[in-house]
């Protein structure tokens, strides 16, 4: 039954005969605001980017391809008519690419208002490792985005202590609904299946995906706690099945169901742009929002699971800490 409604409402945004009760249009004017989107030149991050642009925010966006990257810059110029956006070389599967652009980043910049770790990967094969020999999807949506916030935190704290505390720096982590089906309990990180080894047996692309976005949880969560009274929030969201770029890495059948469920390409950035920009998420840190614009629940042991929130922090500092000098 609620599919059936969920699919009659669909068909009603399709036809521009229903609308989400936040948009874009919503958002707060941005002038003066510094915003860093991660693969920004393409799909969500793109239309987050352009939405950002059109409240007249400046915009970096990262991107690995500069080609790429130039293209989307020209569109984004073009459909919004601000010209300032620039881009961040990096490559999120490389940390030395990382801090190279958070350092290019704060050569360029004084101030950082909004960060929105948006970049992710979906379901790449189980050989594929980062740079520094990690599983690719947890080191480029978790591992990469970790070092690349950690590099910008003191930027980003000096920035909010120019703040009022009703607009505080905004840190987004995007996740995705399915982390529900992560099927790794108590610490929610099988811990072995992320460097070559025999633990990569128990694991398929889209378990580690699964994985991935429950890493992104922890983070968000670990980071709102030590954010506490820092006029910093961390917003983890989940974007909604929106019909990206990311759903070209599936195949066969997934492809399919994924195009069949999946919501207009415009309704993307809605729940990253309302954590990034309104007023109300102000007052959401630690909190994981839903399509579109909803504080949600997620799975009940992503709540408060301070034991899987500090086990992780711990990994990843120890990563960083073999890796830093890379
Ligand atoms: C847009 O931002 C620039 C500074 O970044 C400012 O000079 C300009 O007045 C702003 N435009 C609007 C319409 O607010």
């Amino acid at each position: 039954m609620l599919i059936l409604l969920e699919g009659f409402w669909k068909w009603l945004l399709d036809f521009g005969l229903a609308s989400p009760r936040w948009t874009v249009e919503d958002m707060p004017d941005l002038t003066g605001k510094v915003a860093i989107v991660t693969g920004g030149n393409a799909g969500i991050g793109y239309d987050t980017a352009k939405g950002l642009l059109r409240k007249n925010a400046t915009v970096y966006i990262g991107a690995r391809s500069i080609p790429k990257a130039e293209a989307a810059i020209k569109s984004l110029v073009d459909a919004t008519g601000n010209p300032k956006v620039f881009i961040l070389k990096m490559d999120l599967s490389d940390l030395g690419t990382v801090k190279q652009a958070a350092k290019e980043f704060q050569s360029k910049e004084g101030k950082l208002h909004i960060l929105i770790n948006n970049a992710g990967i979906l379901s790449t094969e189980m050989d594929v490792f980062t740079a520094q020999g990690y599983d690719q999807q947890f080191g480029t949506n978790v591992l990469g985005h970790y070092f690349f916030s950690k590099l910008l935190m003191p930027l980003m704290e000096s920035t909010a202590a120019t703040l009022p505390s009703n607009d505080p720096v905004r840190l987004v982590e995007l996740t995705s609904d399915g982390h529900v089906f992560n099927t790794n309990s108590y610490t929610l990180i099988d811990y072995d299946t992320l460097k070559p080894g025999k633990g990569r047996d128990r694991m398929d692309p889209l378990q580690s995906y699964y994985q991935s976005k429950s890493g992104n949880l922890l983070v968000s969560k670990a980071r709102a706690r030590l954010l506490t009274g820092k006029n910093t929030v961390s917003i983890c969201v989940h974007p909604g099945r929106i019909k990206s770029a990311l759903i070209h890495q599936l195949s066969g059948m997934e492809y399919f169901t994924a195009r069949v469920i999946a919501y207009p390409s415009h309704m993307g950035p809605i729940t990253s742009l309302y954590a990034a920009t309104a007023p109300e998420a102000a007052q959401f840190n630690g909190k994981y929002l839903g399509p579109w614009a909803r504080v949600k629940n997620p799975r009940s042991d992503h709540v408060g699971n301070i034991q899987a929130e500090d086990k992780l922090i711990t990994w990843l500092e120890e990563q960083i800490r073999i890796h830093n000098r890379v």
